[in-house]
């Protein structure tokens, strides 16, 4: 039995578990399914919900009355959170990575919208992010406010709640499809979805490797932080589990040009799908990884597979601001 810590009940969950069969029947591989968080929310939607409903009721148990978080222009866990705090009443901070774009679009628009307050740091001093996050904390504390920082993703021991209960799910979709997938495949951004998972998976005996598509780090940095978030789990969970002997697997050869930037064959990959199956992939997150799914597809890794398991963890929002990239007219 294990004791969940309080949560708030903020995504619309069990997601569904779709086959994609005329996809699989395509690839003549494995049969591919996908556990549909993109469908957690509308505005809200994806996987940062999952921690979120965890991170916040702990931000609301400790009297916060003032969210701060970071991420990238397009980051989809600072438009979840824009939305969730106005949806609670908190006010929220968003400290960007890079420079004000001439127009608001995707989740940046959603940010606006919720009147969040935004500050743009260009890379260099983004990069002394504990130092921005102690000066706005201060700021607020100096304006009789109560300060809550989440980390970049909300990715962190309490954030990795969220998918350790989508593996609970998980647990019930496979035995109520009869299915047994061996590998459970996810986009990597920050980390905290595959701790989830990777924990979720031990926890719930699922028997599948999870392997997270890493969309920015290599392998070595991404290893190292989850099994980071998986020691901070541990350090706040009443759960015995031997985490240092746990396996954590990266895949580290799709990122491409680099973070939020994909290649022309993503892109075709994120029409296809669309097309095929009315599954709608961002190019920053879950197009990648997807694609990196179908090349190691392709390639032959999953022939002993019956069945594989992909996360779609929403992003939807950030095709807005690639859609020249589309090819389409
Ligand atoms: C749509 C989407 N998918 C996947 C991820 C990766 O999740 P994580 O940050 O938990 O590694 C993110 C965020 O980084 C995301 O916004």
């Amino acid at each position: 039995m294990i004791n969940f810590p309080e949560k708030l009940s903020l995504a619309q969950t069990p997601t569904p578990l779709q086959p994609l069969d005329r996809l699989s029947d395509e690839l003549g591989g494995p049969r591919i399914w996908v556990k549909r968080d993109d469908m957690t929310g509308c505005a809200i939607s994806g996987n940062k919900v999952r921690k979120l409903e965890f991170v916040l009721a702990q931000a609301l148990a400790e009297g916060a009355d003032t969210l701060i978080t970071c991420g990238g222009i397009q980051s989809n866990h600072c438009r979840a959170t824009a939305i969730l705090g106005a949806q609670l009443g908190l006010k929220v901070h968003l400290i960007l990575r890079g420079t004000p774009p001439d127009e608001l679009d995707g989740n940046l628009l959603l940010d606006h919208l919720t009147a969040a307050r935004v500050s743009y740091y260009p890379v260099t001093e983004y990069q002394h992010l504990d130092t921005l996050f102690n000066q706005w904390q201060l700021h607020y504390r100096n304006q009789g406010h109560h300060p809550f920082i989440i980390p970049t993703g909300a990715s962190n021991g309490t954030g990795a709640w969220g998918y350790i209960n989508c593996a609970r799910e998980l647990a019930d979709d496979f035995s109520h499809h009869q299915i047994t997938p061996s590998v459970i495949v996810s986009a990597t951004g920050s980390g905290g979805t595959q701790a989830g998972l990777t924990l979720g998976a031990h926890l719930f005996q699922l028997n599948a490797l999870v392997l997270g598509m890493a969309v920015c780090d290599d392998a070595d940095y991404f290893i190292r932080k989850v099994r980071e978030d998986m020691r901070d789990w541990q350090q706040q969970s009443s759960v015995s589990l031997d985490i240092e002997k746990i396996e954590i697997h990266v895949n580290d050869q799709y990122i491409g040009p680099g973070y939020a930037k994909a290649t022309p064959e993503i892109f075709s990959t994120i029409r296809q799908l669309a097309a095929l199956e009315g599954v709608i992939l961002d190019p920053v997150y879950s197009g990648k990884a997807f694609h990196g799914l179908l090349q190691e597809i392709r390639a032959g890794q999953f022939d002993d597979a019956s069945d594989i398991v992909f996360i779609h963890t929403g992003g939807l929002f950030g095709l807005f601001s690639q859609r020249n990239q589309l090819g389409l007219s």
